[in-house]
């Protein structure tokens, strides 16, 4: 049986939303201490809703197509449905992910949490 399944070799080989927002109305960095990996997510913010959305991840091939799923997950969506992402909805959406790389999701959910939480406090009483 393969080992990654045909969404996750799409997502790793063709990832979606790769790149930087420059005026970005939220950003989160993460890493994994054990991996050394690390993922950056830049949100584009109106009226509540995810505009635009791209991440940097310096890391593993689950890392990566979970980030491009995550942002597909969340871009056009409202504050409220990025705040609810979690790993194990991404990696469903990715048809799974071996048992030992499911660590490689939770990068893009807490990078996405860490970047509403920076948009949170940044923008508080708006
Ligand atoms: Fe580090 Fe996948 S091995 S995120």
């Amino acid at each position: 049986m393969a080992l990654y399944s045909e969404k996750v070799m799409d997502h790793f080989l063709n990832p979606r939303n790769v790149g930087v927002i420059e005026d970005a109305d939220a950003i989160g960095e993460v890493g994994n201490a054990k991996c050394g990996d690390i993922m950056k997510m830049y949100l584009k913010i109106e009226n509540g809703i995810i505009v635009d959305v791209k991440f940097e991840t310096f890391g593993c091939a689950s890392a990566i197509a979970s980030s491009s799923m995550a942002t597909e997950m969340i871009k056009g969506k409202p504050l409220s449905e990025a705040e609810a992402l979690t790993n194990k909805a991404v990696t469903e959406a990715l048809d799974g992910l071996p048992a030992h790389k499911i660590h490689c999701s939770v990068l893009a959910e807490e990078a996405i949490k860490k970047a509403l939480e920076y948009y949170y406090n940044n923008n508080k009483g708006e």
